[in-house]
Protein backbone atom coordinates (compact mmCIF):
# COMPACT_ATOMS: atom_id res chain seq x y z
CA UNK A 1 0.00 0.00 0.00
CA UNK A 2 1.35 3.17 -1.17
CA UNK A 3 0.52 6.73 0.63
CA UNK A 4 1.74 9.60 -0.08
CA UNK A 5 3.21 12.58 1.44
CA UNK A 6 3.40 16.46 0.73
CA UNK A 7 6.03 18.59 2.64
CA UNK A 8 6.09 22.48 1.97
CA UNK A 9 9.78 22.95 1.68
CA UNK A 10 10.86 25.17 5.01
CA UNK A 11 13.91 27.08 3.37
CA UNK A 12 12.22 28.25 -0.16
CA UNK A 13 8.63 28.90 0.67
CA UNK A 14 7.80 28.52 -2.88
CA UNK A 15 8.57 24.60 -3.12
CA UNK A 16 7.08 21.59 -2.38
CA UNK A 17 7.72 17.74 -2.13
CA UNK A 18 6.29 15.09 -2.50
CA UNK A 19 7.12 11.18 -0.86
CA UNK A 20 5.85 7.68 -1.97
CA UNK A 21 6.32 5.52 0.97
CA UNK A 22 5.64 1.68 1.03
CA UNK A 23 5.67 0.43 5.10
CA UNK A 24 7.16 3.53 5.81
CA UNK A 25 10.05 3.48 3.66
CA UNK A 26 10.60 5.69 0.68
CA UNK A 27 9.89 4.45 -2.93
CA UNK A 28 9.35 7.67 -4.57
CA UNK A 29 9.78 11.58 -4.77
CA UNK A 30 8.54 14.35 -6.61
CA UNK A 31 9.71 18.08 -6.58
CA UNK A 32 7.65 21.10 -7.72
CA UNK A 33 8.05 24.64 -7.49
CA UNK A 34 5.87 27.47 -8.42
CA UNK A 35 6.97 29.94 -11.22
CA UNK A 36 5.13 32.35 -12.88
CA UNK A 37 3.15 29.89 -15.47
CA UNK A 38 2.04 27.59 -12.39
CA UNK A 39 3.80 24.36 -10.79
CA UNK A 40 7.56 23.12 -12.26
CA UNK A 41 7.99 20.10 -12.06
CA UNK A 42 11.44 18.37 -10.97
CA UNK A 43 13.47 14.83 -9.50
CA UNK A 44 10.65 12.80 -10.47
CA UNK A 45 11.99 9.46 -9.61
CA UNK A 46 10.44 6.09 -8.73
CA UNK A 47 12.96 3.56 -7.11
CA UNK A 48 13.65 0.67 -9.77
CA UNK A 49 12.14 -1.98 -7.78
CA UNK A 50 8.61 -0.31 -7.39
CA UNK A 51 8.20 0.35 -10.95
CA UNK A 52 5.00 0.15 -13.09
CA UNK A 53 3.10 -0.08 -9.78
CA UNK A 54 1.10 3.29 -10.62
CA UNK A 55 3.54 5.18 -8.29
CA UNK A 56 4.65 7.75 -10.80
CA UNK A 57 1.21 8.34 -11.69
CA UNK A 58 0.11 8.64 -8.36
CA UNK A 59 3.09 11.72 -7.83
CA UNK A 60 2.02 13.44 -10.69
CA UNK A 61 -1.99 13.11 -9.75
CA UNK A 62 -0.98 14.50 -6.10
CA UNK A 63 1.33 17.41 -7.75
CA UNK A 64 -1.51 18.76 -9.98
CA UNK A 65 -4.41 18.62 -6.82
CA UNK A 66 -1.94 20.78 -5.10
CA UNK A 67 -1.70 23.10 -8.75
CA UNK A 68 -5.98 22.74 -8.44
CA UNK A 69 -6.26 23.39 -4.83
CA UNK A 70 -4.19 26.65 -5.22
CA UNK A 71 -5.82 27.79 -8.01
CA UNK A 72 -2.28 27.44 -10.59
CA UNK A 73 -2.66 27.59 -14.08
CA UNK A 74 -1.16 24.39 -15.22
CA UNK A 75 1.85 22.24 -14.39
CA UNK A 76 5.29 21.91 -16.96
CA UNK A 77 8.45 20.14 -16.58
CA UNK A 78 11.22 19.97 -18.89
CA UNK A 79 12.80 16.38 -20.19
CA UNK A 80 16.04 15.36 -21.74
CA UNK A 81 14.07 12.77 -24.51
CA UNK A 82 17.59 11.22 -24.96
CA UNK A 83 17.27 9.54 -20.94
CA UNK A 84 13.70 10.08 -20.10
CA UNK A 85 10.62 7.75 -21.07
CA UNK A 86 8.54 10.01 -22.74
CA UNK A 87 5.66 7.10 -22.73
CA UNK A 88 5.43 7.68 -18.89
CA UNK A 89 4.37 11.46 -19.50
CA UNK A 90 2.47 11.19 -22.69
CA UNK A 91 0.22 8.25 -20.37
CA UNK A 92 0.03 11.30 -17.79
CA UNK A 93 -1.18 13.58 -20.67
CA UNK A 94 1.67 15.78 -21.31
CA UNK A 95 3.06 17.03 -24.46
CA UNK A 96 5.83 19.10 -25.64
CA UNK A 97 5.46 22.68 -25.56
CA UNK A 98 8.58 23.97 -26.83
CA UNK A 99 11.83 22.88 -27.50
CA UNK A 100 14.90 24.47 -25.04
CA UNK A 101 18.43 24.83 -26.20
CA UNK A 102 21.04 23.85 -23.47
CA UNK A 103 24.52 26.25 -24.09
CA UNK A 104 27.75 25.49 -22.30
CA UNK A 105 31.28 26.25 -22.28
CA UNK A 106 34.39 23.79 -21.53
CA UNK A 107 36.39 24.97 -18.99
CA UNK A 108 39.97 24.56 -20.16
CA UNK A 109 42.65 23.13 -16.76
C1 LIG B 1 9.38 7.78 -15.19
C2 LIG B 1 9.04 7.12 -13.84
C3 LIG B 1 8.93 8.18 -12.74
C4 LIG B 1 7.67 6.39 -14.00
O1 LIG B 1 7.29 5.89 -12.71
P1 LIG B 1 6.38 4.57 -12.55
O2 LIG B 1 5.94 4.51 -11.13
O3 LIG B 1 7.10 3.39 -13.07
O4 LIG B 1 5.18 4.92 -13.52
P2 LIG B 1 3.69 4.34 -13.42
O5 LIG B 1 3.72 2.93 -12.94
O6 LIG B 1 2.85 5.29 -12.64
O7 LIG B 1 3.28 4.36 -14.96
C5 LIG B 1 2.07 4.95 -15.41
C6 LIG B 1 1.98 4.71 -16.90
O8 LIG B 1 3.08 5.34 -17.57
C7 LIG B 1 3.50 4.53 -18.69
N1 LIG B 1 4.88 4.07 -18.46
C8 LIG B 1 5.60 4.18 -17.32
N2 LIG B 1 6.85 3.67 -17.48
C9 LIG B 1 6.90 3.22 -18.75
C10 LIG B 1 7.91 2.58 -19.53
N3 LIG B 1 9.13 2.31 -19.01
N4 LIG B 1 7.64 2.26 -20.82
C11 LIG B 1 6.43 2.52 -21.36
N5 LIG B 1 5.40 3.13 -20.65
C12 LIG B 1 5.65 3.47 -19.39
C13 LIG B 1 2.53 3.34 -18.75
O9 LIG B 1 1.45 3.72 -19.57
C14 LIG B 1 2.09 3.24 -17.31
O10 LIG B 1 0.83 2.62 -17.12
P3 LIG B 1 0.75 1.00 -17.12
O11 LIG B 1 1.84 0.50 -16.19
O12 LIG B 1 -0.65 0.75 -16.59
O13 LIG B 1 0.96 0.57 -18.53
C15 LIG B 1 10.10 6.05 -13.47
O14 LIG B 1 10.26 5.16 -14.56
C16 LIG B 1 11.44 6.64 -13.11
O15 LIG B 1 11.70 6.99 -11.95
N6 LIG B 1 12.35 6.73 -14.10
C17 LIG B 1 13.71 7.23 -13.86
C18 LIG B 1 13.71 8.72 -13.55
C19 LIG B 1 13.05 9.55 -14.61
O16 LIG B 1 13.14 9.28 -15.81
N7 LIG B 1 12.37 10.59 -14.12
C20 LIG B 1 11.78 11.57 -14.97
C21 LIG B 1 12.85 12.59 -15.26
S1 LIG B 1 12.20 14.03 -15.95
Amino acid sequence: MINIQRQFCPIDKTCWQWFALNEGKVVGYVHAKRDESGLFVSNLFVEEAHRRQGIGKQLMESVEELAREEGFFGVRLQVDPAITDLDFYHSQGYWCLGTIHTYGKKLGG
